[in-house]
């Protein structure tokens, strides 16, 4: 049974990192309770931002000796509730944001050793001015941190070409909650060593350990990229465009989203500056990044080949390859904008899910029935990672019904999708995690063998439970 710390064990908390760095008032512990959409929040009473892995070892020594909760935090950008304490105002917020350095960049071994508090953005750049390629990429890279990516294991539009945070890293650096760092900062690419120890860390959401530091890999920086946008009749057709695709440019295709039509109208309609990428409507539209390692010309061809393909088999209504780093840069702002785009639209029911790339247009076709089911009205905005089998696939309210109501439907609306998720063998939770929002239905569902595992490692590595208590299990 965790507890309600007392005055004196807050000043004993705050001690460690020193007054400037121990926050207890409302108006500057506010950012770090509420997350940006304004779907969670929660209370504590101390936010601690430790500036050395030292303080981060003390502080947890300290939460397992006394029994308080307590809740990492990177560039709180997460999605389902994973960052915040709870309601009860108990949960102590370690925010990792002060552990900002480079350790080390190792350009031979093509690694660098950042510390958990770097923003992606700042990696990606340190990377490129290196005339290398940190290939993590996603809407929130210029708040979010490299800590709360390998703790969420994140995605973004790159996985398909370079997998997912934990693909990307090498070593970690954990503090665990005794207090002690696994130190396991190593830059090897091949090590069967027995259990892979940081796998456990990397995705586990800050509940077993608070990451400090990693090893990550950098790729060489592509000599040519382009950027592709297609018009299409259906997700069979993306489909089918998705074949020709890898097929064609085989590791050289390094993104491939597929977006509904109407979360492209919403942007051009809610966003400033922004214009149809396309001279004809389309039912479904899909972009597509080519990245040569050998030339700009080479990325060209793969490029022409493919919608050359597409056109002849049929598969493309209407299309155009960037003609501009400003074109290819307008394309994917648009594609990184659609989360935010919704929001005018009204309420929305969101779903991150992953099946077999190939059973996606079956998903779609099946995934619509069930929402109409549940709110016949309801809107379907689907876009998302195709080439990684990944749609976020939401239910916006009746178009013109702003009714608070409508999030009621949320339980039965998500059971309604997930059970297409589940007959076709597919996740719940693609990239993004479980946190708070999906902990109930991880429970209910998974195979009661797996959350038995969990909990007993869980009990294993966090023994008091002191560790993000709530999320995941
Ligand atoms: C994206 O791919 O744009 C995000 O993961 C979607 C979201 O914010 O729901
Ligand atoms: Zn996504």
């Amino acid at each position: 049974m965790l507890e309600r710390p007392s005055e004196a064990v807050l000043d004993a908390f705050a001690a460690i990192v020193g007054p400037a760095y121990a926050l207890r008032e409302t108006d500057t512990v506010a950012p770090y309770v509420t997350d940006p959409r304004g779907l969670f929040s929660g209370r504590t009473p101390l936010v601690l931002r430790p500036g050395s892995v030292e303080e981060v070892s003390r502080i947890l020594r300290l939460a397992t000796e006394m029994k308080i909760a307590v809740v990492p935090q990177g560039g709180n950008t997460g999605l389902v509730g994973g960052q915040h304490p709870d309601a009860g105002g108990t949960e102590i917020v370690l925010s990792l944001g002060r552990l900002d350095r480079i350790r080390e960049l190792d350009l031979r071994s093509g690694v660098v050793v950042a510390e958990a508090g770097i923003i992606l953005q700042r990696l990606r750049d340190i990377a490129d001015a290196q005339d290398k390629l940190f290939p993590l990429s996603l809407g929130s890279q210029g708040s979010c941190q490299i800590g709360g990516n390998l703790s969420s294991n994140a995605g973004g539009t790159s996985v398909l070409a370079y997998g997912n945070a934990r693909d990307l890293c090498l070593g970690l650096e954990v503090v665990l909650p005794t207090g002690e760092v696994f130190d396991d900062l190593r830059k090897l690419r091949k090590d069967n060593t027995g259990y892979d120890l940081k796998n456990l860390f990397i995705g586990a959401e800050g509940t077993l350990g608070v990451i400090t530091a990693a090893v990550l890999k950098l790729f060489p920086k592509p000599r040519g990229r382009e950027t592709i946008w297609l018009g299409v009749a259906s997700p069979g057709d993306a489909l089918a465009l998705f074949e020709i695709a890898s097929a064609t440019a085989a590791g050289a295709l390094t993104g491939f989203e597929l977006m509904q039509e109407c979360v492209v109208d919403f942007v051009i309609k809610h966003m400033h500056g922004h214009r149809p990428p396309l001279a004809s409507a389309a039912p479904w539209h899909i972009l597509v990044e080519i990245s040569s390692g050998r030339s700009a010309d080479d990325a060209r061809g793969l490029a022409e080949e493919i919608v050359a393909a597409g056109f002849e088999r049929g598969l493309i209504l209407d299309g155009t390859i960037a003609e501009s780093l400003a074109q290819t840069a307008e394309f994917w702002r648009m594609r990184e904008s659609m989360t935010e785009a919704q929001r005018p639209e009204g309420a929305s029911i969101k779903h991150d899910i992953s099946v077999p790339v190939a059973d996606i247009p079956r998903f779609i076709e099946e995934a619509a029935r069930a929402v109409a089911s549940v709110c016949p009205d309801a809107r379907v905005v689907c876009f998302g990672h195709m080439g990684d089998g990944n749609l976020h696939y939401n239910a916006t309210q009746p178009a013109g019904a702003f009714d608070a109501s409508f999030l009621d439907l949320y339980p039965v609306m998500n059971k309604a999708v997930h059970d297409v998720v589940r007959s076709l063998s597919g996740s719940i939770s693609a990239e993004h995690g479980i946190g708070r929002m999906k902990r109930q239905e991880l429970l209910e569902t998974a195979p009661p063998v797996a959350i038995n595992l969990m909990r007993r490692l869980k009990d294993a590595v966090d023994p008091a439970g002191i560790m993000n208590p709530g999320k995941v299990v």
